[in-house]
């Protein structure tokens, strides 16, 4: 396994943790070696001291010190610079002393964990280095990560640029939302339950909403977080990848082409919003000075180091999207994300219709005294499943309550600590591609997020910042879903999860 860019932030913080529990274990082959690749000037030695150093707090209290240095062993590095042509040579070099001295069978996975603008050049040097090259039954595989493209065009650009490097089943384009165990969760509890699968559909549901809150501002990352705002961040990967599994049509296989074509069809499905719907079916936001729910006073995004002080980047998109099928037509599904939100969840309410409620029509319940039915799929934290229900409430007169039916991953499973990524990376090595998406499922996405960065940059706002940090997002956010009669559900979760 090859990564580009081991000595930064992603594998310091999740490669590196995600290989040892692999190889904890035993998930790899005997015969696995790590090769960092950075322009820091490190030898093995000095790279091994650095992630004992650097990644060992991602692993806590779960370490086991023995195969903790059994993986260490495993590492190597090699230092150039991914721009330098004679650093492919270098490389071919280093990959055929590695095989050659352990006897390996020379499979190579290379990750790269680099800046977006390296991924096409990267590809086209492994490509001439002869790197990509699959013989003799053995596999180059290249995991890519986001962020994929900032629109349409350099999506297709990149894709295309990657396909003269490499065959698509060679790409490995990686969402580690995916690899949540609750996120694939989605597709057991649709698909392997008798009783909920005939109910999903507009039948039944009057709307789907899919939020993704996040409490912290961008921590640091404001150079990168200022070029891309919360709708190319979020949606086209993250909101577009759980929106995918709840609303597609079962395949007729779990093979990994037959899940994504049906991901992407529904992705397809979903009707790209024209520029007059963009004003009244999307809302931006930034926020502002605030205080959090734990009395913590934050600054606003334009004080944020690496931000413009003038900064029109959104840190609060909200998306209402209709999806043209038989099951969908008339569901909306209501998108949101933001930062600095009173807290860090993610998860999915699905609201089923009224009742027609006959039984009580002679009693003093008003309809909107029957609560509708909601589901919703935490996918984090708390991960599992909870349904609310009315319920007598004991007593002579006929008064209703909400109860709620909660499944707790934690009290079922034993919730193994994992990073996400190790599914993945697991996944990629045995060449299963059913996680990660295809070429086509992620122009399908940006198709749907282009309009919305077309109108958005052809009106700068005036009103930003225009929410408080500690706040649910600008009162447009509120008025998506009021305008229909409905509001966003309000977070259990938060109170508790304001980090
Ligand atoms: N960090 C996360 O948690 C996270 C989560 C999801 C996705 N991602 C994605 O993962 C990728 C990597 O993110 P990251 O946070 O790890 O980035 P990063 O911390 O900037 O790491 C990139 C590494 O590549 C090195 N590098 C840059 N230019 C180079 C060159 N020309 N030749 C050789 N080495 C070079 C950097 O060295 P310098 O430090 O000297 O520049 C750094 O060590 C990005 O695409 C990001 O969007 C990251």
């Amino acid at each position: 396994m090859v990564i580009f860019g081991a000595g930064g932030d992603l594998t310091r913080r999740k490669l590196i943790p995600a290989v040892y529990y692999l190889c904890r274990d035993r998930l790899v082959p005997e015969q696995f070696a790590v090769l960092g690749v950075d322009r820091r000037e490190l030898d093995d030695e000095a790279f091994r001291e650095r992630l004992d150093g650097g990644s060992r707090e991602f692993i806590g209290a779960e370490l086991d010190t023995a195969n903790w240095q059994r993986m260490l062993q495993c590492v190597h590095f090699l230092p150039g610079d991914f721009t330098d042509p004679d650093m492919y040579q270098r490389l071919a070099g280093r990959l055929a002393e590695l095989t050659e001295a352990d006897g390996m069978a020379p499979n190579f996975l290379f990750y790269l964990a680099t800046p977006p603008r390296f991924f096409a050049g990267i590809s086209t040097q492994l490509d001439r280095a002869g790197l990509l090259e699959e013989s003799g039954g053995n596999w180059r595989r290249v995991i890519i990560e986001k962020p994929f493209g900032n629109d349409l065009q350099s999506a297709r650009d990149m894709n295309r640029q990657l396909h003269e490097a490499m065959d698509e089943h060679q790409i490995y384009r990686i969402d580690h939302y995916l690899g949540k165990e609750t996120v694939q969760n989605i597709l057991a509890f649709r698909f392997a339950n008798s009783t909920i699968e005939p109910i999903w559909n507009r039948q039944y549901i009057d709307h789907v909403q899919i939020t993704v809150s996040e409490s912290i501002g961008v921590e640091g990352r404001g150079s990168y977080y200022d070029q891309s705002g919360a709708l190319r961040d979020m949606i086209p990967n993250h909101l577009l990848a759980v929106l995918s599994i709840v609303a597609m049509e079962p395949s007729n296989s779990f093979n990994a082409d037959a899940i994504r074509d049906e991901q992407t069809k529904v992705l397809r499905a979903i009707q790209p919003l024209s520029h007059d719907e963009v004003l009244t079916s999307s809302v931006r936001g930034q926020y502002g000075p605030g205080i959090l729910a734990d009395g913590t006073r934050v600054p606003g995004y334009r004080e944020e180091s690496e931000v413009a002080a003038d900064s029109k980047t959104e840190t609060y998109a909200a998306l209402k999207l209709m999806i043209d099928s038989w099951r969908w037509a008339g569901v909306p599904f209501y998108l949101r994300t933001g930062k600095s939100l009173p807290g860090r969840f993610t998860e999915v309410v699905i609201q089923y219709k009224h009742g027609p409620n006959i039984m009580f029509r002679d009693s003093l319940l008003k309809r909107e005294d029957v609560p509708p039915n909601t589901l919703v799929l935490r996918l984090q934290p708390n991960e599992g499943i909870g349904m609310n229900f009315n319920a007598k409430v004991p007593g002579h007169s006929t008064h209703l309550g909400t109860v709620q039916m909660n499944f707790r991953y934690d009290d079922y499973f034993d919730n193994a600590p994992t990073t996400g990524y190790e599914t993945l990376l697991h996944d990629c090595m045995t060449g299963d591609a059913t996680l990660f998406k295809r070429a086509d499922n992620i122009e399908a996405g940006w198709e749907l997020v282009d309009p919305v960065l077309e109108v958005w940059s052809a009106l700068p706002v005036r009103d930003f910042p225009n929410y408080a940090a500690g706040t649910w997002g600008p009162t447009a956010g509120e008025q998506l879903l009021k305008r229909d009669g409905r509001e966003w559900r309000a977070c259990e979760a938060c109170h508790t999860n304001v980090t």
